[in-house]
């Protein structure tokens, strides 16, 4: 395997893989401190990031290289060289490509042409290096993946979809609740539907809250508005996605022991209230940092040839 486009791409296996080298360079941070020694990683960055740019690029620099931000006025593409070239083009200087924008049709075609690994910082379909990150912090939590059921609330969009992915694919337990007409794509509740018959684990896509929290070790939600989504939607949005809030009602409802989860930037008094996020059940701080060691292990992993992407 290339790149990394989704998690669905990937093997259990290969998910396991990533999981073990993300807890080893949490573990030792400069493990593989040469691996990019004089090479270059250039993050294409078409939408805002803090998170994903900022770790992507500590991850590069820990493993020896250099991450060179570019943003869309400053490449040739906006003046009409193709994304194919462009691709060929980095390639000759770089080691990977990072590349954060709106269409995954976009970052198909980039990885296509690029000779050298492309990560997906984020698409409107999907955010795999966030998933890794959830799935780790789980982990180090819980001390386990199996055995826990992961509860998505809100909008069922790029971070739902890859977090659904990987539960899956980890043989997790995994709930989304939706209102009607926010589900992930029919595709994505297949792809995690069958995993799930395969690893044990129970999948599960509602509309109904109460019936997705019953049991939950995670409690996940997103923001309302995603990059890219009309501005004139947000009432809209805010109108549907109202019933779902993770307020301190819906954690009373999951496991003693649950915690809360969100990929941030978070808005407090919409999609969660400000009391659980900032409570004592919050990992959000922990997920945040743990996007550093998730980075370097798919980095690591795509950059030495680890993932082979078998079922
Ligand atoms: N969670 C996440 O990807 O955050 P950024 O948009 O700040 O990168
Ligand atoms: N769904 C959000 C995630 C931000 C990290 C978005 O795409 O804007």
């Amino acid at each position: 395997m290339k790149d990394l486009l989704r998690i669905a791409d990937l093997g259990s296996d290969d998910l396991m893989l990533l999981l073990r080298l993300s807890a080893d360079f949490h573990r030792v941070p400069d493990s593989a401190h040469d691996l990019l020694a004089h090479q270059i990683v250039p993050m294409y960055f078409a939408k805002p990031s803090t998170r994903t740019r900022l770790s992507t690029a500590a991850a590069v620099t820990r493993l020896g290289g250099t991450p060179i931000a570019v943003g869309p006025d400053e490449l040739q593409l906006r003046r009409g060289e193709t994304i194919a070239d462009t691709a060929r083009v980095m390639g000759a200087y770089s080691a990977a490509i990072v590349i954060r924008t709106y269409a995954d049709a976009d970052v198909a075609d980039l990885a296509e042409a690029a000779p050298v690994p492309v990560v997906n910082a984020l698409t409107d379909g999907h955010h795999p290096l966030q998933a890794v990150a959830d799935l780790l912090t789980v982990q180090q939590h819980f001390g386990s993946l199996r055995g826990h059921r992961v509860a998505y609330f809100g909008d069922g969009g790029n971070v739902a979809r890859s977090l659904m992915e990987a539960a899956a694919l980890a043989g997790m337990d995994v709930a989304i609740a939706t209102p009607p007409g926010y589900a992930p794509p029919e595709e994505a509740v297949a792809f995690a539907a069958a995993e799930g018959r395969r690893r044990g684990g129970a999948v599960l896509v509602t509309e109904d809250p109460a019936e997705a929290v019953k049991d939950a070790s995670v409690v996940y939600t997103d923001v309302w508005l995603s990059m890219g989504d009309a501005d004139d939607e947000r009432a809209r949005r805010a109108e549907a996605l109202a019933p779902y809030r993770v307020d301190e009602r819906l954690m009373a409802r999951a496991r003693d022991d649950a915690v809360f989860m969100h990929c941030l930037p978070a808005h407090r008094g919409q999609e969660v209230t400000a009391g659980v996020i900032d409570g004592a059940r919050s990992l959000v701080f922990q997920q945040a940092a743990n996007r550093l060691p998730a980075a370097q292990a798919v980095l690591f992993a795509l950059l030495t040839e680890r993932l082979d992407g078998r079922p």
